[in-house]
């Protein structure tokens, strides 16, 4: 089932990084490179182990990622994690967008097309294009894919295998979270090869990454393992926080989900699993654009889900974004860091994570959200391992 997918996420993420933790030395993902176009080096082994001067030189010091729906999410995630990390400029793009757009790409881009099932019409017409365009022999191509043998491995330059395992739902949750894991080694090795993060700053990161899939677990363990140990009797009250939570809001027609920074992808793949498990209306949004037109929508029908790290350096502007909400009657719902006890008076429902480097904070977060989606699509009878109206591959075109 669908929750046996996010049960198997830490797992998953301690296998990615045994495999690419070698002692220190991040390995970039796995690459297939036939490719030799810059004497010998693959693009991205070139990429990674140069300065950035030589990134810009070579590549015009552009990165392009494309993907659809979740995977589209963890495009926009990983523009924020390489421009964060390692400074090199980087455009997210819809794949269904990208397909018809006539784009200026250009001799030295570097275009990494997300797609777990490496088949999605949008995603592999996207590769397409950029092949085919003027530049598409001086433009480098990777596939993000969790099966290395679908069509998308196999037309691009090289693959990265996100090696989630055999995704059971249709909706996809560990798939999204070995993706984000992939961007975040990626990220560290350029940063690392760049010399843009400090040696403090990298070790601090790679302390955290080591403490990830523990963390994770933490989160599993307490917010989705009293599901699993009711085996069918009725859950009691306060037996199972999130599931209090999901009862409470189960009936709301609508939710707004809020984040700033890197936590803004997060939001949005929040309403994305509200929308397609619960099928309950959701938007994403930055949290500082609800002032702008969504802040009328606010009033004690909507619940308000607001990923608030306190480590995240906007932690400040986002708590008055929730007071705002509040001071409308708005119901809040907040993901932070177990240490943080300065918005139980704030918000109604506080969801506590463990603490971690800002940059990872994505990975945690995400896990309570996919699980309320899931709690209140069972609450209403919905067939959350088969969401009506859903396949696991879009591949009409
Ligand atoms: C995610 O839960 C959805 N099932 C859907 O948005 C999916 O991410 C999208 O269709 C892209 O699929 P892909 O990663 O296989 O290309």
């Amino acid at each position: 089932t669908m929750l046996t997918d996010i049960w198997e996420t830490p797992e998953v993420l301690r296998r990615l990084l045994q495999a690419h933790l070698k002692g220190r030395a991040v390995e970039i993902p796995q690459l297939r490179s036939p490719l030799s176009r810059l004497g010998g080096q693959t693009p991205l082994e070139l990429m990674a182990s140069s300065s950035q001067a030589r990134i810009t030189e070579a590549f015009c010091g552009r990165i392009l990622v494309i993907g659809s729906g979740t995977s589209w999410h963890s495009a926009l995630l990983a523009e924020y994690l390489i421009e964060y990390m390692a400074r090199i400029p980087v455009e997210a793009h819809y794949a269904s967008e990208f397909r018809y757009r006539d784009a200026a790409l250009r001799a030295g881009d570097v275009v990494f097309v997300v797609s777990m099932s490496g088949e999605t019409t949008d995603a592999v017409e996207s590769l397409r294009k950029v092949r085919s365009g003027g530049n598409g022999d001086k433009v480098l191509t990777c596939a993000v894919v969790n099966k290395p043998s679908s069509t998308l491995a196999r037309e691009s330059d090289f693959v990265i295998n996100v090696q989630a395992g055999v995704e059971i739902g249709v909706a996809s949750t560990k798939g999204f979270s070995a993706t984000i894991m992939m961007f975040e080694l990626l990220s560290l090795a350029l940063a690392m090869e760049c010399g843009t993060m400090s040696e403090p700053e990298i070790s601090e990161f790679l302390r955290r990454l080591q403490e990830l899939p523990e963390a994770m677990q933490q989160v599993l363990e307490k917010e989705a393992k009293p599901l699993a140990q009711t085996s069918g009797r009725p859950i009691g009250i306060g037996e199972c926080p999130l599931w209090d939570i999901s009862c409470q809001n189960v009936l709301a027609q609508n939710f707004i989900f809020l984040g700033r920074g890197l936590n803004f992808p997060v939001a949005l793949e929040g309403a994305m699993k509200c929308k397609e498990l619960a099928y309950i209306h959701a938007e994403g949004y930055p949290a500082a654009e609800m002032k702008h037109g969504p802040i009328a929508l606010i009033d004690e029908f909507m619940p308000v889900v607001v990923v608030c790290p306190k480590a995240d350096s906007t932690y400040e502007k986002i708590k008055s974004n929730i007071e705002e909400v509040k001071a409308r009657k708005g119901a809040t719902i907040a993901i932070t860091e177990r240490s943080n006890d300065e918005l139980e008076t704030l918000c109604e429902y506080v969801i506590a994570v463990p603490e971690t480097h800002e940059y990872l904070m994505p990975l945690l977060a995400v896990l309570p959200l996919q699980l309320l989606a899931y709690m209140m699509g069972v609450l209403r009878g919905n067939a959350v391992n088969q969401p009506r109206g859903l396949v696991k591959t879009v591949s009409a075109s």
